[in-house]
């Protein structure tokens, strides 16, 4: 039986530094703030939003979501990202994707201030994470990192497998796993051979937006197996892994819920603290 990496847990204890270092900020005057912009009624987009929102208010982090109609045009959208990157209370925005087919996601993606930018998304905080420089990185993979750190385990000479090479999981994970010295692999969905490939990792990481897509066959005896999916399944919920089957064979996993996920809400907030740092030594260099 597999370990069982509770992600849960570990985004509790991570909280409490948080809330101290927020407690800091605020004996300076800075209450850290964050805006969320949510475009139409994606209703998973819905829930995640709603989640940022709660962990926002359990930490005294100043949130507001900014709601728009699933119709808005690209110029209208930059107008609203423009307003936020002009207000000094908020120090953080996040644009909730996926948007609408007919917006221009690069553009949006790339009109928010690179110093508020706290899903690490803008091609400049891109660019300093794969250089392996000190920016902000996004939310899932910087947890994904936390939670590894957090269990004791060195990814350093591991062979780290990663399915999927999206821009919010895949491609930045694999820039972290490299400069802690683990070798990588990045599969998709034209790789050959899939299986064989993930049955060489000692560390495999889905995300592939596919429920139970990792079955036994698929994983070495003793991997340590990261599970990023959220999949529907009726009313349950179900990773990108088949938990059941998988953990027989894993030496550790992560369950889904209650693995990953609250360890990308935490990042978020320390994200949106150290933009609000940064913000703070800004202003005193003026
Ligand atoms: N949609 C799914 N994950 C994310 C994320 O980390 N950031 C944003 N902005 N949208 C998402």
């Amino acid at each position: 039986m597999a370990r069982i990496l509770d992600g849960k847990q570990i985004a509790s204890e991570l909280k409490e530094n948080i809330a101290l270092e927020i407690a800091k900020l605020k004996e300076q005057s800075i209450v850290p703030g964050l805006a969320v912009v949510l475009v139409g009624e994606d209703p998973a987009s819905k829930v995640y939003v709603g989640h940022k929102e709660k962990a926002c208010q359990a930490l005294g982090i100043h949130s507001e979501v900014i709601r728009l109609a699933e119709t808005i045009t690209t110029q209208e959208l930059l107008v609203q990202i423009k307003q936020l990157n002009q207000r000094s209370d908020i120090h953080g925005i996040l644009v909730q994707l996926p948007l609408p087919q007919q917006l221009d996601e690069q553009r949006i993606i790339e009109s928010v201030s690179p110093d508020k930018d706290v899903d690490g998304f803008h091609p400049i905080n891109v660019g300093l994470l794969s250089l392996g420089r000190k920016t902000f990185v996004p939310c899932t993979p910087r947890g994904i990192m936390e939670m590894l750190k957090f269990s004791a385990i060195d990814v350093a000479g591991k062979h780290a497998v990663i399915i999927g090479r999206s821009n919010i999981v895949g491609k930045p994970l694999a820039a972290l796993l490299l400069a802690q010295n683990a070798t990588v692999t990045v599969c998709h969905s034209h790789t050959v051979n899939l299986a064989q490939v993930t049955k060489e990792a000692d560390i495999l990481i889905a995300a592939v937006g596919k429920g139970r897509f990792v079955t036994e066959n698929m994983v070495k005896q003793g991997a340590i197996i990261i599970d990023v999916g959220i999949n529907r399944e009726g009313k349950k919920l179900v990773g990108d892994v088949d938990f059941d089957e998988v953990e027989q064979v894993a030496s550790a996993i992560t369950p889904v819920p209650g693995g990953v996920g609250p360890l990308t809400i935490m990042m978020l907030m320390a994200n949106t603290i150290e933009a609000a740092k940064r913000r703070a030594l800004c202003n005193k260099a003026k």
